[in-house]
């Protein structure tokens, strides 16, 4: 890989395919750099739009859009997994820097691929078996060769929720997700768990300390995410050190979010990876020596990375759209929760708020945990997301 002097030299540009949440945080981070950044995404209202120094109107999942924006920039990367997959392997064979790599993309966007892909390493997944749509599924559930409870989830397009069922009675089958898919073992989870690992070109890996997340129980998003995890030295050591080797196997350059369960029983296993920003990363944007988004960019431009430390114990909690309202959002309570004190708010700057629909995430910091948990369920109850 070419070494891209591309901090404080506008003769560079770092292209960003997504211009979401994460794309405009990307671009926070770049300009503290003062790198150049281009990103494309579908309209000129999305969050990233007004952040970047060029911003491209195109679909990312089409080819012709994403090759003429990449021969545009010099290094690029993306904030979403379902970019035309075959535009970035030519944009790689004629030379230019993509990270992710189109390789690993391909492996982690198909859920089947991905497990297959840990089997082949030895990296600890639940077992699985694979089928064409619910039907198939559904036959193996009378024949008796799937029992319940278990999990499907489509092989691919799934995200924040969407395209996994929990299957456990006879009811749940009449819901079943008439996709390609697979059905996995339903796991007895204590807590689950994301490592965000950062990999450079030369092959260092630095990772962040583990979080503990709690998921919304219907809109199957992270509701509160705790920082330190708290669950002891060598629980936590044993996640840094399964990041690390998801990381290797994916010989990747850039950043790889590590989600995984702690079973009931003491295991840990490995659940799926995003390789790029990711959700269970935001709070390291006031808690860190480093955020997630400076660390990947460190990663993919071939710099030096910084040894991420939790400067303070942080809980981050989602701001999602309310469940009755959908149109132009507004938001009610931010005065009264920027009076606890250390409430750090995000508002991405999506202009239409829907049922849970991620509108912008909090981090409150404090020195003592609890305290944290009791300040962010407050910003959960008072900060209104609606129309
Ligand atoms: N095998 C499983 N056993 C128990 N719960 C699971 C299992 N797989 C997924 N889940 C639950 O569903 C959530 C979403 O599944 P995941 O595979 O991470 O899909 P997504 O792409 O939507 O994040 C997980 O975070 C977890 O809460
Ligand atoms: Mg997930």
């Amino acid at each position: 890989m070419k070494h891209l002097p591309l901090f404080g030299n506008h003769e560079y540009t770092l292209g960003i395919l997504g211009g979401g949440q994460l794309g405009k945080m990307l671009c926070q981070a770049a300009s503290n750099w003062d790198i150049k950044t281009a990103v494309m995404d579908k309209a000129r209202d999305f969050p990233a739009a007004h952040l970047c120094h060029r911003f491209v109107v195109g679909d990312f999942s089409r080819y012709e859009d994403v090759y003429a924006f990449g021969k545009s920039v010099d290094l690029l990367t993306i904030e979403i997994e379902n970019i035309n997959i075959e535009a970035l392997e030519r944009l790689e064979s004629e030379g230019v820097a993509v990270h992710p790599s189109p390789k690993t993309l391909r492996i982690v966007r198909d859920k089947v691929k991905q497990k297959e892909f840990y089997q082949e390493h030895g990296l600890p997944v639940t077992t699985f078996r694979t089928f064409e749509n619910a039907a198939e599924v559904k036959r193996a559930v009378d024949d008796g060769s799937l029992s319940l409870p278990f999990v499907q989830k489509s092989r691919s397009e799934g995200y924040d929720g969407r395209g996994v069922l929990i299957v456990r009675t006879d009811e749940d089958i009449k819901n079943l997700i008439d996709e390609p898919c697979l059905a996995e073992k339903l796991v007895d989870i204590a807590v689950e768990i994301a490592v965000i690992a950062a990999r450079n070109h030369h092959g260092e890996i630095r990772t962040f300390p583990p979080v503990a997340m709690h998921f919304h129980p219907e809109a199957n998003l992270v509701e509160y995410l705790y920082a330190p995890a708290g669950l002891g030295p060598a629980i936590e050591q044993e996640a840094i050190q399964l990041a690390q080797a998801t990381i290797e196997a994916f010989d990747m350059t850039g950043l790889l979010a590590v989600e995984m369960f702690l079973t009931e029983d003491g295991n840990i296993l490995l659940n799926e990876v995003a390789p790029r920003p990711h959700n269970s990363g935001h709070h390291t944007i006031e808690s860190c020596s480093v955020s997630q988004f400076s660390q990947h960019i460190l990663a993919i431009s071939g710099m030096p990375l910084i040894r991420p430390e939790l400067l303070s114990p942080a809980v981050m909690t989602n701001l999602l759209g309310a469940e009755d309202y959908s149109g132009p959002v507004q938001y009610e309570g931010i005065d009264q929760c920027l009076q606890k004190g250390n409430v750090h708010i995000h508002l991405y700057g999506k202009k239409e708020t829907r049922p849970f629909r991620k509108m912008g995430h909090v981090t409150v910091l404090d020195r003592h945990l609890p305290r944290a948990i009791e300040k962010a369920k407050f910003v959960q109850e008072h900060l209104i997301v609606r129309t």
